[in-house]
């Protein structure tokens, strides 16, 4: 039995009273002692929400981190080691706003990866098609692509301590959702990628879906046997929202 898994990813939202307020509230939540709970806020606030969410079991994870494991010369980037100092034990890698946006390609996401690996941070790799891969009917292909550049450059073995995210890029902040069955298809289809080459990191794998989930729609993706939780984005924000979506993945 896969343990579920839901990540709040803040992006680039926040100031320090917000998240401040954000904190309190997530402290008051009841949260369902089945489910790993993890959060992502800018890095800027990371101290304060470790030092914020002490005694709850919820984990703090960095957006991104550094192509090398340990610190350096290495202007503006924060190194994997550092973050585990800090406190995190996750780190999203390749997101797709920081793929499209960032111009991240598969080569430094391997890098990225791979270090934050390197000292035991646990990286969520983020992978999904466009629209127009979709629409193309390339949705397969293209995620296959993501997952196959980490698993041919490191092997497939570093998925026995990683996590996947699937998103769908037209998904993320529309408020359209892959349907339960469209998103399960690309889960199982990734599970079958993995288990190709191993089946026991394949089954053992935590593979959760983002992409405008909230309250109203996680049971039914959390109920789809291949969807081990989620990554969510905007309805994290609000702790009433993101701690309802952590009972329906304890359901
Ligand atoms: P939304 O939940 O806002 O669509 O964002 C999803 C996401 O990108 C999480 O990483």
């Amino acid at each position: 039995m896969r343990r579920p898994m839901v990540a709040g990813n803040w992006k680039m939202h926040g100031t320090r009273a917000s998240v401040a307020e954000l904190i309190n509230s997530l402290g008051h939540l009841a949260l369902p002692s089945g489910v790993d709970v993890a959060v992502f806020p800018p890095s800027l606030f990371i101290n304060q929400v470790i030092d914020g969410v002490k005694g709850k079991s919820i984990s703090v994870g960095a957006q991104n981190s550094a192509v090398e494991s340990e610190q350096g010369a290495l202007t503006g980037e924060i190194a994997p080691s550092q973050l585990v100092d800090a406190g995190c034990s996750l780190v999203l890698v390749g997101h797709s706003e920081r793929r499209q946006i960032m111009g991240e390609q598969d080569a430094v996401l391997i890098r990225k990866f791979a270090a934050a690996q390197a000292c035991g941070l646990i990286p969520v790799l983020c992978i999904g098609e466009t629209l127009e891969q979709r629409e193309a009917g390339k949705t397969i292909e293209v995620v296959s692509a993501q997952l196959g550049s980490i698993i041919d450059e490191l092997g497939v073995d570093v998925f026995a301590k990683a996590v996947i995210a699937y998103e769908p890029v037209w998904a993320i902040g529309t408020g359209l959702t892959a349907s339960p069955q469209q998103a399960q298809d690309v889960h199982a289809a990734i599970r079958a990628q993995l288990a190709a080459k191993n089946s026991e990191v394949a089954q053992g794998v935590r593979l959760l879906y983002g992409g405008s989930v909230k309250a109203a729609n996680a049971v039914e993706l959390f109920g789809m046997p291949d969807i081990d939780g989620g990554l969510i984005g905007g309805a994290s924000l609000n702790a009433d929202e993101f701690g309802a979506i952590c009972r329906a993945a304890g359901n």
